[in-house]
């Protein structure tokens, strides 16, 4: 029997499939990769193992004995460990400290620092390579590193525990190919001396680089097992994507070509983001595509004035325009609508009311004397095209059902009557039915003439909407797909930068 088996793994997020009888069979000693297209469960997989997720069911066997995980505590205690593509360090914190943070010494002083940096050396040292030098940053608060330099200690500190198991998911994300190379090396080491590593990377490069055998998640559900070496990599894909050929987007019902262009960016770049050019004619919808944080999200946010912009230009209906602030944003006709509707989304402890007339307040008041009765019969209309579920608008935003939520989020905007609407996975996480009124609702804007950008991690939503795919790959544009390429294997395939079978 395998030294690990996870078997018959169901789970569900709400509406959501994210696992459905999958499984996943691997050796002691052996870099086992866990591949699949977006949102096909690995980490969902992953985060089972570790304790973070609770399935609704599984069956997990680690060296020949059930092994009940249902917390990460229960996870060290068979000696699995984990790092994520999602930091969890403090950063204000030293790398010391946030390498010794768990550590069980309790002597106080001059003592215990000098022991926690001989530990920390200790621990970071096997890394030395990935940092300038060969200098271990020991002292610097971790925030002050790049991530990269970051996501190594947190590999670090996992490889410290010792585990019989270590989980990698799209951990070398962040690194560059010196410091994968370094992280690669070690892994190598761990897996000589008998640990089983589970690696996900979105690199096709570095699984046949690193892997001995895969296996191959395709909506949740197990799509095959495969020896590396056999294997070639449109066989992968293939198995990732599934043979079935999925019907095109819609393709172009509007002859936008005659359309007037509401958005062109030019040469953007931000800290993550390198020569960006598009443009976005009225009534357009254009997908961001490609893995999961390649840059789709940091460019919507730098295009909304959040997040920095280095160089670049940008115009919104032929006038100049480079919000350094959402507020600057908005003004020039710019909506965003983010993916996590509590924290940037929503003002949580304030009515269905505010929530919705906030953000046009000032565009309302500017035609003339602000009238309570005229915000609420803006808001009520909004909320009946929306087809928003509520009691009263006075009642709290958080008592809306998730998907109602989201079309606060989004209602807010349209009061503003925005040329561009950037949507940043505006379904992610609510029901079916509330994903089908959005969808009625982008098409409803796009009929209006708004040109929409839209990023996803759902690729069938995106092929689904988009007349046009602009596929990102580390912080820029590699593909564009349109007509007859708007296919899931084409999406799939330029996501992950192989030649299309
Ligand atoms: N916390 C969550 N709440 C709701 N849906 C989720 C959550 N986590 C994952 N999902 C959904 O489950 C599916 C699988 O996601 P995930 O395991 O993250 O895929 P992958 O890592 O392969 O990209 C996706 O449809 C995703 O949107
Ligand atoms: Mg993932």
């Amino acid at each position: 029997m395998a030294f690990l088996a996870m078997r018959g793994v169901d789970k569900r997020f709400g509406g959501v499939i994210a696992l459905r009888d999958a499984s996943l069979h691997a050796e002691r000693g052996e870099v086992h990769g866990l591949l699949g297209a977006n949102g096909s469960g690995k980490s969902t997989l992953n985060k089972i193992l570790t304790g973070v997720v609770a399935p609704d069911r599984v069956d997990i066997t680690i060296d020949g004995r059930p092994a009940a995980i249902s917390g990460p505590h229960d996870a060290h205690g068979h000696g699995v460990a984990a790092v994520y593509q999602e930091l969890s360090l403090i950063p204000d914190l030293s790398v010391t400290a946030n390498l010794v943070l768990a550590s069980e010494d309790t002597r106080l002083g001059f003592l215990r620092r000098r022991a926690d940096r001989e530990r920390a050396a200790e621990v970071l040292g096997r890394f030395a390579a990935a940092f300038p030098g060969g200098n271990l940053p020991l002292d610097v608060p971790i925030g002050n590193l790049s991530p990269g330099e970051q996501q190594v200690v947190e590999i670090a500190k996992a490889v410290a525990r010792r585990p019989n198991i270590l989980v990698l998911d799209e951990a070398t994300a962040s690194l560059y190919s010196a410091q994968v190379e370094v992280v690669f090396e070690v892994v190598r080491e761990l897996k000589a001396a008998g640990t089983l590593v589970i690696f996900t990377s979105h690199r096709l490069g570095e699984i046949f680089e690193l892997c001995d055998r895969a296996t191959v998640l395709r909506n949740g559900e197990l799509a095959g097992e495969v020896t590396l070496a056999d294997t070639s990599e449109s066989e992968l894909v293939e198995l990732m994507v599934g043979s079935l050929a999925r019907p095109a987007g819609r393709g172009h019902q509007v002859a936008t070509q005659e359309r007037a262009v509401r958005l062109e960016v030019s040469g953007l770049a931000t800290d993550r983001l390198r020569d960006i050019d598009l443009s976005v004619r009225a009534g357009e919808v254009v997908g961001l595509g490609g893995l999961a944080g390649q840059g789709q999200s940091e460019l919507l946010n730098a295009l909304f004035g959040s997040t920095r912009v280095r160089q670049g230009t940008m115009e919104v209906d032929g006038r100049p325009e480079m919000p350094r602030h959402p507020k600057r944003a908005v003004t020039a006709g710019l909506a965003l609508v983010p993916g996590d509707r509590t924290r940037e989304g929503l003002l949580p402890v304030r009515p269905i009311l505010e929530n919705l007339t906030v953000p046009s307040l000032r565009r309302r008041s500017r035609l003339g004397v602000l009238s309570h009765e005229r915000e609420r019969e803006a808001a009520r209309s909004a909320a009946e095209q929306l087809q928003i579920k509520y009691g009263s608008l006075d009642d709290g935003v958080m008592t809306l059902s998730g998907g109602n939520q989201q079309k606060v989020v989004v209602g807010k905007w349209l009061l503003t009557e925005p040329s561009v609407v950037l949507l940043d996975d505006p379904t992610k996480g609510i029901d079916v039915r509330a994903k089908q009124e959005l969808y009625e609702l982008i098409t409803a804007l796009t009929t209006d003439g708004v040109a929409v950008l839209l990023n996803s991690s759902d690729d069938d939503e995106l092929l689904g909407l988009s007349h046009r795919i602009l596929v990102f790959f580390e912080g820029r544009i590699v593909a564009e797909l349109t007509g007859e390429g708007l296919t899931a294997e084409r999406l799939v395939a330029a996501a992950l930068q192989v030649a299309s079978a």
